[in-house]
């Protein structure tokens, strides 16, 4: 597995900002399946680094609903303000159904914790092409589909209605874009591309093309461009290296960024950012795999994706220049089993 460098943008910091000298307070959720395996390697890493962290862990996920039915009050989300961070490794396990721990755990804190932004890069060379491609996915996270607008009529009958909107607001949007905006102004390519559906989703969409048309005139330097998502999906494919920052709805950003995974070297390297951009709580940071029970045990879990994401947190909370190391420890491949890569990566960042 080979990582192509990435252009991080600005973020918080730059890539020599110096460590801060800060011990860090993380909230740590390992959560079900290979996410504490993955969650135990990022944290060796992260110390080898040299990052000072306080971390608490919290049992959450489907093996802790199971167990005694918490999946997160508002007792415990309460307890997570009080961190700088959270570290998620993944949660979701077999026999709990679908949307319990989806909605309860990891879309109530994006939505209770206002964590706006989520920030996806790609960087990789994509099956059948030469060069590599870098590129980041800005995701609106807290509105959209996910909202859970909407309802269900007459069911389990031949007449039954279910209706999901899609929850829009100029707030929302704006917020999105104008960190889309911001992030690209700081990349060498400054080029930014919306992606909608807007010749369909006409209300939504026309929300989202005249908040990027007005914000863009904010940001002369960014050349922008916009695609609709189907054809997006062809030129991930086909050719990536058109881009350079997208930004996106919810429910598009998660199905793009599948596929961007799916050509940037696999999901096995994917890394995200769940961001609060404004500061008003912590920001949570997890790979974009799932907890893949199938092969929890094995030792063959992919480390690198918690690896990446735990640099992005670095990278938040301010060190620079340390986040650029464990991005730079993860570009060579690293061989064995999930331990092993930690342990390889880990001997990297401490040369
Ligand atoms: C992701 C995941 C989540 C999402 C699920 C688990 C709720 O697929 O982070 O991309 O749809 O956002
Ligand atoms: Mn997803």
């Amino acid at each position: 597995m080979h990582i192509a460098p990435y252009d991080i943008g600005g973020m918080a910091t730059s890539k020599t900002t110096p460590p801060s000298g800060k011990k860090h307070r993380i909230a740590v959720i390992g959560g079900d399946g290979i996410g504490p395996e993955v969650m135990q390697e990022a944290l060796k890493v992260l110390r080898a680094a040299g990052a000072q962290l306080e971390t608490t862990d919290f049992d959450l996920g489907g093996a802790r609903y199971l167990r005694d039915g918490e999946v997160l009050s508002d007792a415990t989300l309460a307890q997570l303000r009080n961190f700088d961070a959270i570290l998620l490794g993944a949660v979701g396990t077999p026999g709990v159904p679908p949307g319990v721990i989806e909605r309860g755990l990891l879309l109530k804190m994006r939505f209770e914790l206002d964590l706006y932004i989520n920030r996806r890069p790609f960087a990789g060379t994509a099956p059948g092409h030469i060069a590599p491609h870098d590129f980041i996915v800005i995701r609106e996270n807290t509105e959209g589909p996910y909202v859970g607008e909407g309802g269900v009529l007459r069911k389990g009958t031949p007449q039954e209605v279910a209706t999901q909107g899609s929850v829009n607001t100029a707030h929302g949007v704006e917020r999105c874009v104008r960190y889309a905006f911001e992030l690209a102004a700081t990349r060498s390519r400054k080029h930014l591309t919306l992606v909608h559906k807007t010749n369909v989703l006409t209300f939504a969409g026309d929300l989202w093309q005249r908040t990027f048309d007005r914000v863009a005139k904010e940001f002369p330097q960014v050349a922008t461009a916009y695609n609709h998502v189907d054809a997006a999906c062809i030129y991930f494919v086909q050719d990536p290296h058109r881009y350079d920052v997208i930004v996106t709805d919810n429910l598009f950003g998660d199905i793009l960024t599948d596929l961007g995974g799916a050509v940037s070297g696999g999901i096995g390297i994917a890394s995200s950012a769940n961001l609060n951009p404004a500061g008003t709580g912590p920001s949570m940071f997890e790979p974009v795999h799932g907890s893949a029970p199938d092969i929890v045990g094995t030792g063959k879990a992919n480390p690198v994706a918690a690896i990446l994401s735990a640099a992005h947190m670095l990278e938040f909370l301010g060190e620079g220049a340390m986040a650029e190391r464990v991005r730079a420890a993860c570009q060579a491949p690293a061989s064995g089993s999930t331990s092993q890569m930690g342990d390889e990566i880990s001997a990297r960042v401490a040369n």
